[in-house]
């Protein structure tokens, strides 16, 4: 493992995730002298733990079965927002619903190899969800510490229902983490954020499925919702991997997405800063990336200029009206955050900023019946039959019978 600011060797550190030398981010280096390839996958094990060449070898893994999570081409949709060709990889297939599972089953296996019996997490929700699943089928303790009155309904649902402890904090999900990073120890508790480079690990996989369903051509863009930030980070340094063991030519672009009221990196690129201001009040229909610390924002900035592409904002409207159209036009749905990466495209390829004739990955980072908010479909009002029929013209039908 090296830090990312210093380039401090490390060794393995199963538990620290800060550089001893300077405080940064620690990150792992991967080391192998075989890989996968696109032929020698076909008959292998449908989880994450298919790429095991690139994965951490830690014995058996805890595993639901994360990952092969499905990609589906958009045609009607791509028209719609003017792409030639658009691709959606539907997250929400997760075991828990989202793309923290990836994560989670490399860190609760790191969790268990590190000799911890209780495991904490702050979260929007979503990271949450899963480490309870995890933990309860690693049979660990788990606690986790979410923003109260900010959490989506079916997240905390998942969370009390895998049997986690559930702390209500009072104000962010920036002030939860704090008290998550300053508590653990004192409590006897591994970290599973994702200042944990190991769930990075497991989150990278989804480059390596990208690179399986797209037949090895990469020369595609993806469009990632951005909290924390480290799912972005994490995507890239798969593709960056499969670079470095000769299975890709063509390094993806990696364009970022926040909400404009929680969109510190979408600020600092656009004005060309080297360092982000933090938003202190992130408000955003999004709940999953209200978040106005990233934690990993250098390595999303390294990840984003590293490829060529940018982190933009959208407005919550965006998001709303992007659900719509995904969800109309092509049958797929997703929880506001998840629907971030399409509002982008519509709203930059409209306004010329992105170009139209390029392919495009959007991640929908997690299941629309996480938040079964009636504020998202308010623009489908329930009606009653007899309204519903003379709208249909079908009154006569009605009176016949
Ligand atoms: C549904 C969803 N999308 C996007 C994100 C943002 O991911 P990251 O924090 O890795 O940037 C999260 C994080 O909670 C999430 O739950
Ligand atoms: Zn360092």
């Amino acid at each position: 493992m090296t830090c990312i600011d210093c380039f401090e060797d490390h060794g393995l550190e199963l538990r620290s995730y800060r550089c001893r030398r300077c405080g940064g981010p620690l990150e792992v280096q991967v080391e192998t002298d075989r890989v996968f390839s696109a032929s020698n996958l076909s008959s292998r094990v449908q989880s994450i733990w298919r790429y095991a060449e690139l994965l951490p070898d830690l014995g058996s893994p805890v595993t639901l079965g994360e990952g092969m999570t499905r990609l589906v081409r958009c045609e009607r949709l791509a028209k719609i927002i003017g792409v030639k060709n658009l691709y959606v990889k539907l997250e929400g297939t997760n075991p828990t619903g989202s793309f923290k599972d990836r994560g989670m089953s490399v860190g609760v296996t790191v969790a268990l190899r590190a000799g911890a019996r209780r495991v904490v997490c702050a979260s929007t929700g979503n990271t949450a969800a899963s480490l309870a699943a995890y933990a309860a089928r690693a049979g660990l303790e788990c606690a986790v510490l979410v923003p109260k009155g900010k959490v989506a309904s079916g997240k905390l649902f998942q969370a009390r229902l895998f049997g986690a402890s559930v702390c209500e904090v009072s104000g962010t999900f920036d002030d939860a983490l704090k008290t998550a990073l300053g508590e653990a120890e004192s409590i006897g508790a591994y970290i599973l954020n994702s200042v944990n480079p190991w769930r990075l690990e497991g989150q990278k996989t989804t480059a390596f499925e990208l690179y399986e369903q797209m037949n090895g051509d990469t020369a595609f863009d993806v469009v990632v919702p951005v909290g924390n930030a480290g799912n972005i980070s994490a995507i890239w340094k798969g593709f960056r991997e499969l670079s470095a063991n000769g299975l890709i030519d063509d390094l993806p672009r990696m364009i970022g997405v926040q909400s404009a009221g929680a969109a510190p990196l979408a600020k600092m690129m656009s004005l060309g800063l080297e360092e982000p201001s933090w938003v202190e009040d992130p408000q955003t229909i999004a709940s999953a990336i209200r978040i106005g610390r990233p934690v990993n924002w250098k390595r999303a900035v390294r990840a984003v200029r590293g490829s060529g592409g940018m982190i933009y904002s959208v407005e919550d409207s965006e998001i709303l009206e992007a659900m719509r159209l995904m969800a109309t036009s092509e049958g797929i749905a997703s929880e506001p955050a998840g629907a971030a990466p399409v509002a982008l495209l519509k709203s930059k390829v409209q306004s010329g900023e992105l170009p139209s004739d390029l392919t495009y990955v959007c991640i929908a980072t997690g299941h629309h019946l996480k938040d079964p908010n009636p504020a998202l479909v308010s623009w489908n009002e329930p009606t009653t039959v007899e309204d519903y029929l003379i709208r249909a013209g079908l009154q006569r039908i009605k009176s016949r019978k």
